[in-house]
């Protein structure tokens, strides 16, 4: 597994200490509003595990899936909503935890949903921000790393399904995609 990647970007280290930088503007932001923390899965999973034990506060989670990749490097445009969430955002403070950010069609499509359901407001936390790729105008409140403009895998983000096991953020050498 750790063959197929061409580089390291991000180590574990890099990761947990970005996440703990985050993590305390994000207890100075949200300080006694009782944020909802939203996951999209599966790809901020991991994050999302990190990123809640360095908010110092009180808070609430949940969990949602949606989906605008299927098993294609590139984005479809086609956003649907595979898992809605359990509770309520009306009134809520929410803050989206999300893995990347790279067209943006996923998050735009998300912060409206959330805002017509009556959130009190949406932030957006994500680990990766890739900028060169935005097609729509969606602008993340905290990000971990710019990425440059590569197929990235680890760290919860997957190709295919697999590399989400690794401890560390990296870019997938071309030949494992080409040859599929
Ligand atoms: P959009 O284009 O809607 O995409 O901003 C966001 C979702 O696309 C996935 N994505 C990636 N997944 N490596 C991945 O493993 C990447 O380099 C990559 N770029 C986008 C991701 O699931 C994200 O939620
Ligand atoms: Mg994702």
């Amino acid at each position: 597994m750790n063959n197929d990647i061409k580089e390291i970007l991000y180590s574990q280290q890099e990761i947990e200490e970005i996440t703990a930088k985050l993590g305390k503007q994000i207890t100075t932001d949200l300080k006694d509003k009782n944020p909802l923390v939203i996951c999209v899965l599966k790809g901020a999973v991991l994050f999302m595990a990190d990123i809640v034990r360095q908010i110092d506060t009180y808070c609430e989670l949940d969990f949602m899936d949606v989906s605008s990749y299927g098993d294609a490097t590139e984005s479809s445009g086609e956003v649907k909503i595979v898992k809605d969430l359990d509770v309520s955002v009306k009134s809520r403070h929410v803050l989206i935890v999300e893995d990347i950010i790279d067209t943006g069609r996923t998050l735009e499509r998300l912060v409206e949903l959330l805002k017509h359901r009556q959130a009190a407001s949406v932030k957006i936390c994500t680990l990766l921000d890739k900028p060169e790729r935005r097609v729509k105008s969606v602008v993340p409140d905290y990000v971990g790393f710019e990425v440059p403009n590569e197929f990235v895998v680890g760290y919860g983000l997957d190709y295919t399904g697999h590399y989400r096991n690794l401890p560390y953020v990296g870019i997938l050498k071309p030949e494992v995609y080409e040859n599929n």
